[in-house]
């Protein structure tokens, strides 16, 4: 059954049609730029042109969104506009693709995918899948089942918010080299794992094609940690199966 995925980041939005069942993209995705200043309402527009771009309509779309989500509503917007704070995202976009569509965290959706069909697939116990980019992002799983909403990259380690700290925008802007970041990158899970004690820790993010360059420096981790396999389709893919997880099978809908 095709679903189509949708990941909202803060650089690009990008999109495709999912095959759920097999966790896989059914075409080439689509990303445009994210607009500036990434309000509801640019947001919402830019969404509609990717999914334009594959005339999809009246189906069920899946949406990522890089800050808590509740219910439909974007409650933080660390990385995008503050204006998404309180906004129905579910039913702005929804008017506005004129589809059914589900809004669920970043991490969330990539997890959800990771779980399934990638590096934590058939894995019980405490998973948690970090995201490292703009931020970190984080998907708690306990026996398969997630707890939404975690938000472990606002952590606060050595007075700072965590992120700031350890995500690949700090080692882009600081200008870290592989060894100084991994080691800010080794202090942050060895606190996650304090708090946790997950059996394994999957990390995502676009750096996560990277990860013979930092993961091979990590030390000190009890945890099992290995690179996310959906890389950067994780989102689109988990945005898709949230959208089927939400509502009636399309077929039974129609
Ligand atoms: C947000 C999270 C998001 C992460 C990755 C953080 O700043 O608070 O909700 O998952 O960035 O985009």
């Amino acid at each position: 059954m095709d679903v189509f995925g949708v990941d909202i980041g803060g650089s690009g939005i990008k999109g495709a049609p999912v095959d759920v069942a097999r966790g896989e993209l059914t075409e080439e995705r689509f990303k445009v730029l994210t607009p500036q200043p990434a309000t509801p309402d640019a947001v919402a527009d830019a969404v509609a042109e990717v999914l334009a771009n594959f005339g999809w309509s009246g189906r069920p779309v899946g949406v990522t969104f890089p800050g808590v989500v509740v219910g439909g509503t974007t409650r933080t917007a660390a990385n995008v506009a503050k204006d998404w704070v309180g906004v129905d995202a579910a039913g702005l976009l929804g008017e506005r693709l004129s589809c059914p569509v589900t809004v669920l965290n970043d991490a969330d959706a990539a997890g959800l995918a990771e779980v399934r069909h990638g590096a934590a697939r058939g894995r019980d116990g405490t998973v948690i899948l970090l995201t490292f980019g703009t931020g970190i992002g984080s998907a708690l799983f306990t026996d398969g089942r997630l707890v939404p909403n975690t938000e472990l990259g606002h952590l606060e380690l050595h007075g700072h918010d965590a992120e700031t700290r350890a995500s690949t925008r700090a080692k882009d802007e600081e200008g870290l080299n592989w060894t100084h970041w991994a080691r800010r990158v080794q202090r942050y899970l060895t606190h996650v794992e304090m708090l946790f004690s997950p059996d394994l820790f999957v990390i995502g993010g676009g750096v996560s094609r990277k990860a013979d360059k930092f993961l091979p420096l990590i030390e000190g981790v009890s945890a099992e940690i290995v690179p996310a396999r959906l890389q950067n389709n994780a989102g689109i893919v988990g945005a898709a199966m949230a959208a089927v997880a939400a509502g009636p099978a399309p077929a039974a809908a129609a």
